[in-house]
């Protein structure tokens, strides 16, 4: 139950077999390109497995707005109504483009907190920044410009700022940003989607990538920030609202001071479980892969009260639902 003990610890594996599920039913849509049914996949296959699960759930980043997603839309409840009270940050399908394209890093995506513990971000953008555990805490912040922080990334490290690497979202909005990374002699990693893996790879030594930098999806920023509370690492994130409509937005969902930076603790505080699975291969997770015998999944989940990190590979017999 909720509480100073934070959110049942059974949930952390009850967690794992929705985001496995969301995964296989959208993985068979993968490569067929058609982004708009391999989400709804994932839509309906994430919304029947929390659905059955015995918490008292609220969606606070979803799907999009009531009047625009059927399902999974923020303010909905799912579960059965008869476990502890708990917010949930999903993105059934996150990386649409990557899984319609068959292409790397597509994941099926949730956090669940106790209630009232994850930011009611708009789907808009965030302004994003982050780095992996082992730091003094401050050492990179938002407001700096791209040469202080990979200084003193670089020296905290202890290297030279030719070894360290920044993973950024390859679009022209960060045409600046990548030409002011590279001038500082670091390396840049361009990804053409999923920053919610991005930002985690900062956390994994194995995937070289020391520094997150860049404008993503806001709602991508809150899940990120639930992962690393749970793996530990740092995170700040800024919304990035351009008109009205959007400020509007932000407002009806109780952002009150629009320039407010976020650390990783606002984002996301209490006891959190975060879990994702591969949809595709990536740098964290193997997709699904269809084999003899069955399906297999590849999960990470992990809880922030003690930082247990899981890694959770199944074999599904069949394609049938879970029973
Ligand atoms: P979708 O899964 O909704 O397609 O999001 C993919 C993604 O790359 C996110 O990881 C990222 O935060 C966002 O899109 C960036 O938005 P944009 O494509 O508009 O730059």
């Amino acid at each position: 139950m909720a509480g100073k003990a934070g959110i049942s610890r059974m949930l952390t594996l009850e967690v794992t077999r929705v985001t496995e599920r969301a995964a296989i039913l959208s993985s068979l849509l993968a490569g067929r390109g058609d982004e708009k049914a391999a989400d709804q996949a994932a839509v309906d296959a994430m919304r029947t497995e929390l659905n059955r699960l015995d918490v008292d759930g609220t969606i606070v980043i979803g799907e999009g707005e009531r009047d625009e997603a059927p399902m999974l839309y923020i303010g909905e409840k799912v579960g059965t109504g008869k476990g502890p009270k708990v917010d949930i940050a999903l993105d059934p399908l996150e990386g649409t483009t990557l899984c319609a394209k068959s292409m790397p890093n597509s994941l099926a995506v949730l956090a669940m907190a106790e209630g009232g513990s994850l930011l009611h971000a708009p789907d808009t953008y965030m302004d994003k920044i982050a780095i992996g555990g082992g730091y003094p805490e401050g050492l990179v912040d938002l407001d700096a410009t791209p040469k202080e922080n990979i200084t003193a990334l670089a020296k905290a490290k202890g290297v030279d700022v030719s070894q360290i690497t920044a993973c950024i979202l390859d679009r022209p909005r960060h045409a600046d940003l990548i030409a002011a990374v590279r001038a500082t002699g670091a390396r840049v990693t361009l990804i053409t989607d999923g920053d919610i893996a991005g930002v985690i790879n900062t956390t994994d030594p194995v995937t070289g990538i020391d520094i997150y930098l860049g404008i993503g999806g806001a709602p991508e920023g809150v899940l990120a920030a639930a992962a690393l509370r749970c793996t530990g690492g740092q995170m700040q994130g800024r919304l990035v609202t351009s008109s009205d409509e959007q400020k509007a937005r932000a407002s009806k969902m109780g952002v009150k001071d629009f320039d407010k930076k976020y650390d990783m603790h606002e984002m996301a505080s209490g006891d959190v479980i975060f879990a994702a699975t591969g949809v595709t291969d990536g740098s964290m997770l193997e997709g699904i892969r269809y084999v003899r015998g069955g399906i297999t999944t590849h999960t990470v989940v992990m809880r922030s009260s003690r930082g247990t990190v899981r890694w959770v590979k199944a074999l599904h017999p069949s394609i049938e639902p879970f029973k």
